[in-house]
């Protein structure tokens, strides 16, 4: 299935993850393994160290590459003008690619790394990521990480706003303030470790939904997100986990199953942007 970005492209859900999945033989298999099932989104980024693994992967599918929405990021270390546009050549490069769907700002630089420095460096990011749209080497740009603190000063400047804001995004993490901020912006929200990197699929709340609907606690949590208008990101190398995250749309969640899943106690499995020190 697909969305619609506010740049009238289409994007896909849900998308496959590839963070932690291990460079070479395991990425290229769990990449095609996803196009053979069925995904045509595909999110890495350069710190994952396997965007030679990801292109192989998409080229070993046999699917052309106009039928997929390839996502990365510009990492943290490459922050600025000149070093985006270097970092985005990279990646392409590893990818074995001539341009990408979506490229992402990975992390938004923070006050307590860069002090009052930090919104005009990720001004500076954001003015190459719009020379890269205008390169024709990507066709839209967003943000990863960024909260509504770090969103105002882009959008602020920014000549081309940003289509997609990917977040931590699960069961007792409802990011309400991010996702109202990102709605009156007309931004797209990506979740990323819906599945809370797995720790969420043994809660008991979850499991008996899945139970009554003959799903796995993984399809219940990635089919709440959809029901909350979030696209989900979601990895795994298994071919059988691959291929059931896949299947979201033979079933639906009532408003009381909804409900019950939102109401979950808060839980964050990564960093937050304000304090993230890498
Ligand atoms: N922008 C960012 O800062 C950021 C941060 C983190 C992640 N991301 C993106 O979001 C994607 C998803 O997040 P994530 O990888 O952290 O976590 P996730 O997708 O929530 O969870 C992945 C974990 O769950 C396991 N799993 C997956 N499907 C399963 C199933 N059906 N049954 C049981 N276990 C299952 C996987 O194990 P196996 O692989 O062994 O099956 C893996 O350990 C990433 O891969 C990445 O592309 C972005």
């Amino acid at each position: 299935m697909n969305l619609l970005l506010p740049t009238g492209f289409p994007i896909p859900t849900p998308g496959f993850g590839t963070y932690k999945t291990p460079d070479g033989e395991v990425c290229v298999n769990a990449v095609r393994e996803a196009i053979a099932v069925g995904y045509t989104h595909i999110d890495t980024a350069a710190l994952y160290a396997n965007e030679c693994s990801v292109g192989e992967g998409v080229r070993q599918s046999g699917r052309p590459r106009g039928e997929l929405f390839i996502t990365s990021k510009v990492w943290n270390t490459e922050r600025g003008y000149d070093k985006t546009l270097r970092a985005c050549e990279k990646s392409l490069k590893d990818l074995g690619m001539d341009y990408l769907d979506l490229y992402l700002i990975h992390w938004p630089a923070n006050a307590k790394q860069f002090g009052d420095r930090a919104d005009a460096i990720n001004v500076d990011t954001w003015r190459a990521m719009e020379r890269l749209v205008e390169e024709r080497v990507v066709r839209t740009i967003g943000l990863s990480n960024f909260y509504t603190s770090h969103m105002a000063p882009v959008l602020a400047s920014a000549n081309i706003a940003p289509a997609v804001d990917q977040i931590e995004y699960h069961p007792g993490l409802l990011q309400e303030d991010t996702i109202a901020a990102c709605r009156e912006n007309g931004i797209l929200v990506e979740a990323w470790s819906p599945l809370g990197r797995g720790r969420l699929l043994d809660d008991p709340v979850i499991a008996g939904i899945a139970q009554k609907h003959g799903k796995s606690a993984a399809q219940v949590i990635l089919r709440w997100v959809i029901q909350n208008d979030v696209l989900p990101l979601v990895k795994s190398v298994h071919t059988e986990r691959i291929r059931e995250n896949f299947d979201l749309f033979s079933f639906s969640l009532d408003s009381d199953e909804m409900a019950a899943i939102a109401s979950l106690p808060e839980a964050r499995f990564g960093s937050h942007p304000d304090t993230v020190e890498f």
